[in-house]
């Protein structure tokens, strides 16, 4: 495997593979079995597959766990190594971001950016956008692979390639989850393992929405009274949304086989997400 630091040696190097097929597969770090999956069905479409591991500042808030972030570089690197992939790029702050965050040019989706996670973290998308576009111009990929995990972030990204004319597909993953049912987040390791039965209880609502879905319930105000009632049991989950939405995120008036629960909610400072399609 190659690793890249720079924009300037990366892109120099690409210029090799004018005749290949790019997959690239955006992260933070902290690899995980969900990144793993990510990975492999980007080595089954394309033929050369490229990661990234770039703590992003832009997407947290001043009150947010970026010094706390985990960074395990090196086992990140064994693990990308042993799972064939090409060519890694880990760039610094200011290799993405030339002239500072302060004044760096910003992309921005009115509404999409607001609902949801970004009515909570209101940086939120804004950052993701600035680093996902400026990542997309770098490296020129094919096609690019997120998990459905961050569906709002899937939602955006797909918005932002499609509004802007980028000539790149957005390939979105199922969740992987650990055995407990628990969507895997390179966060899960903030919790401890009290914290993460609890944490199991969420999927285990989820789920219970999408059986009474399934036996004919539609109203989504019913569904989610079924969810919650399955979540009353977690007294320290804190919940920040929870609802039944289109795939463009509008709220649902009748639920659809298409929709989905998505949820947002904290443990203690963890924040954690997940959704469920209605129909299988
Ligand atoms: O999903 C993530 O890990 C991040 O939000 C992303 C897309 C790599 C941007 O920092």
């Amino acid at each position: 495997m190659q690793i890249f630091y720079t924009p300037k040696e990366i892109q120099s190097h690409l210029k090799i593979f004018t005749n290949k097929q790019v997959g690239f597969v955006p992260t933070m770090g902290a690899l995980h079995e969900g990144h793993l999956s990510l990975i492999q069905k980007s080595q089954q479409e394309n033929d050369i597959t490229i990661v990234s591991i770039f703590v992003n500042p832009t997407q947290f808030s001043p009150t947010e766990d970026l010094n706390k972030y985990p960074r395990p570089l090196e086992n990140d690197i064994r693990l990308l190594k042993k799972n064939n992939v090409d060519i890694l790029f880990t760039p610094n702050q200011d290799d993405i971001y030339l002239n500072g965050l302060k004044n760096a040019t910003q992309l921005y989706i009115p509404k999409l950016s607001k609902q949801f996670c970004g009515q909570t973290r209101r940086h939120f998308f804004r950052g993701i956008l600035m680093l996902v576009n400026r990542l997309f111009n770098i490296i020129q990929a094919q096609k690019a692979y997120f998990g459905e995990k961050d569906f709002q972030q899937l939602q955006l990204i797909q918005k932002m390639t499609h509004d802007l004319f980028m000539p790149i597909e957005i390939i979105g993953c199922p969740i992987v989850r650990e055995s407990n049912g628990l969507a895997m987040s390179s966060r899960n390791q903030y919790l401890t393992p009290e914290e993460k039965e609890i944490a199991s209880n969420i999927y285990r609502a989820l789920k219970k929405g999408q059986s009474q879905f399934q036996k004919g319930l539609r109203s989504p105000k019913e569904l989610i009274e079924t969810i919650m009632h399955v979540l009353q049991n977690t007294p320290d989950l804190h919940i920040d949304y929870l609802d039944i939405v289109h795939n463009n995120l509008s709220l649902a008036k009748s639920a659809q086989k298409t929709d989905r629960i998505i949820f947002a909610g904290f443990i203690g400072k963890t924040r954690l997400l997940d959704n469920v399609q209605l129909g299988l």
